[in-house]
């Protein structure tokens, strides 16, 4: 369906004056805005670590998804690998004197001549890129054969890269070569190949980008990275998500088992493989390659807060519900109390040793944890009273996020929004999966909340086309123009809302469950929705201040100004949601513009656009100049737009 305008019922070109007056009063500045403001939430979900922000490519390296030969299979002879690899042999997975008790599967290879092979699939293929380079390693045990081939494989099965990795001796060791790749194939299979006949053992088995974001070994990938810095995030919301608190508490998030050495960071199931019937991906697990301490390394590197979510002994509550008996609390509460060593700790502390250990022994300023995701019910709240007592007694410094449940209002949400309020909660995290029509009936949500009461996170929102987790929900642009509406009331309202972000951030294209997300990748492709420009055009364009403007919210015209301490800016963000262009007048008050205002327009008259990966850029920022000669001008607004000025003033 392709949409004219959001307000199609509304004879709006009737109903607007001749001219319309946006009038930004520099004189009398708001309140200050966090530096936290438009931040992103990562969840484990889509594929958005393993197969995603995580570059392994092997699935299943370590033999430890329930089947433990999934995306394995041996050679045969109808594969497309040009005959190669097909001497008889066996495959076998044992348990026997493991790698380690966290990896207790391994694989057993045995050749009968040489030449046998067997072949990995990849997260829905592999992707390569023509001259890039991939380090393939694995942990290798045997008395047997001393080496050991490895080639990537294209389409057609042609050998467009081969390694091999030798000096074997009878105790696991890791080994690892480095293979360069001659072509570009985003399907490509990586295959294994006995050199000797006779038998080995393997673990571990690892093909990785070489080159990472800042060239980390177990690194991420970069064009992923990319997106992300683009956007200049304030925080970063990891790892979720339900995949917090998982499906039951014996799959629940536990940050312990994510750091350390990768091969001792037990893979388990992950709660999204068969949540929805309608995207069954049964071949979605956690290896944690991607953990906490990569989240803070991340946090770190794209200069976001840190803000992980833990679990406050609650499962899920839209599954299992299960809770942990409060005299079991003690446990997860020590987690919290660890994390925060494991994060700002001395380099000699037990925890801070750990960090230090992988290569950071600087603290990574953790100063805010949540407690639970979207848990709701008396039964959070006891749970959170032992989280805050303790917390609060040893770390005061840290301030806690508390969740409002999952929906933005109703019994559940007024009852623990009294609560919070009643006891001083530091920060609460609302969250909103609503129609587009939601979003603009609500920029003013938070104009009237109380000044004095607990801060707002909006942890989790995003406008649903179709209707909460349904499949044809659509990232276009009549989403994103309503949520940028939206958005211009949680600036406005920087006293309250300190942190927001949409959810979820990413999707694999083939391997997704939920949608919509902000940003969508294959095995070598990626791109920002039309929703992800909204989230970049406002955490690009925040000042330090809010500084008042009118028409906040009428006829389709929203604004939101500021003030930048840092750049003696002034920026006016209007966001226009009728279909027709306008001819509006600019008047700055308090201020006198110091030369053009730069001008970003994000938008199109057609609001069912949608950015893809082989258009990229359909919805995307255009940048122009407008003269300034006074503090006020005429500035023209396109019809369905996010218009940003960034006005130099003095
Ligand atoms: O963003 C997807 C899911 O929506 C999150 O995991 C959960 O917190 C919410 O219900």
């Amino acid at each position: 369906m392709r949409h004219k305008s959001l307000l199609p019922l509304l004879a709006l070109a009737s109903l607007l004056p001749a001219q319309t007056v946006i009038t930004v009063d520099a004189a009398h500045p708001g309140p200050a805005i966090a530096p936290t403001m438009f931040g992103i939430f990562f969840e484990d979900i889509n594929f958005g670590a393993d197969g995603g922000l995580y570059p392994e490519l092997i699935k299943n390296r370590s033999f430890e998804f329930d089947d433990p030969l999934a995306a394995w299979k041996v050679n045969l002879p109808s594969d497309p690998v040009k005959g190669i690899g097909l001497s008889p042999g066996e495959l076998d997975v044992r348990t026997d004197a493991p790698l380690n008790a966290n990896n207790p599967h391994y694989l057993h290879v045995t050749a009968l001549n040489p030449g046998y092979g067997f072949t990995n699939a990849g997260f829905r293929g592999i992707g390569v890129t023509a001259g890039a380079e991939y380090r393939f390693s694995a942990y290798v045990r045997t008395q047997g054969p001393s080496s050991l081939h490895a080639a990537i494989l294209d389409s057609k099965g042609h050998e467009i890269g081969t390694g091999t990795l030798t000096g074997f001796d009878g105790t696991w060791k890791r080994y690892e070569t480095v293979i360069r790749t001659s072509a570009t194939e985003p399907k490509a299979q990586f295959s294994i190949f006995m050199d000797q006949k006779g038998s080995l053992d393997l673990d571990m088995v690892s093909l990785f980008p070489v080159d990472t974001w800042n060239h980390r070994p177990n690194g991420l990938r970069k064009d992923l990275v990319q997106l992300l810095a683009d956007m200049h995030p304030g925080f970063i919301r990891f790892p979720g998500g339900c995949i917090v608190e998982g499906r039951r508490l014996a799959n629940r998030y536990q940050w312990k088992k994510t750091v350390g050495d990768i091969s001792e960071r037990k893979t388990i199931m992950n709660r999204w493989n068969d949540e929805f019937d309608h995207r069954p991906t049964p071949d979605y697990f956690q290896s944690f390659g991607l953990g906490f301490y990569e989240y803070f390394q991340l946090a770190e590197d794209i200069g976001a807060a840190p803000l992980p979510i833990l679990n406050c002994g609650m499962a899920c509550q839209f599954n299992s519900s299960e809770t942990a008996k409060l005299d079991e609390i003690h446990e997860y509460i020590q987690d919290a109390l660890d994390l925060i060593e494991f994060a700002n700790g001395p380099a000699d502390s037990p925890w801070g040793k750990v960090r230090a250990q992988m290569g950071h022994s600087a603290p990574f300023h953790l100063t805010m944890i949540g407690v639970g995701n979207e848990q709701w019910g008396p039964r959070y709240l006891e749970r959170y009273k032992l989280f805050n007592d303790a917390l609060k007694a040893s770390h005061p410094e840290i301030q806690l996020i508390v969740a409002a449940g999952p929906s933005p209002s109703g019994t559940q949400f007024d009852e623990l929004w009294s609560y919070w309020r009643a006891h001083h909660a530091d920060i609460v995290d609302e969250h909103y999966y609503m129609a587009p029509q939601w979003f603009l009936s609500n920029s003013n949500r938070y104009d009237n909340y109380d000044r004095s009461g607990p801060k707002v996170f909006a942890g989790e929102y995003a406008a649903q086309s179709a209707g909460v987790a349904l499949p044809t929900n659509r990232n276009n642009w009549q989403t994103a123009l309503a949520e940028a509406a939206f958005m211009t009331g949680l600036e406005r309202n920087a006293d309250v809302v300190r942190m927001a972000s949409y959810a979820p951030l990413l999707a694999h294209a083939e391997a997704w469950q939920w949608t919509p997300d902000a940003i969508w990748f294959d095995n070598l492709r990626s791109f920002g929705t039309t929703d992800y420009q909204v989230q970049k055009i406002f955490a690009t364009n925040t000042g330090t201040r809010v500084v008042p403007s009118t028409p906040r919210a009428e006829n389709g015209l929203y604004t939101v100004a500021s003030l930048d301490d840092r750049t003696h800016e002034l920026i006016l963000t209007a966001v226009n949601v009728s279909g027709d262009a306008r001819s509006v007048q600019l008047q700055l008050i308090g201020v006198t513009p110091a030369g053009s205002a730069r001008v970003t327009t994000l938008g199109t008259s057609d609001l069912s656009a949608e950015n893809s990966l082989e258009h990229p850029d359909t919805v995307a920022p255009v940048v122009s100049t407008l003269e300034m000669p006074s503090a006020t001008v005429a500035i023209p607004l396109k019809p369905n737009t996010v218009t940003v000025f960034r006005v130099p003033v003095h």
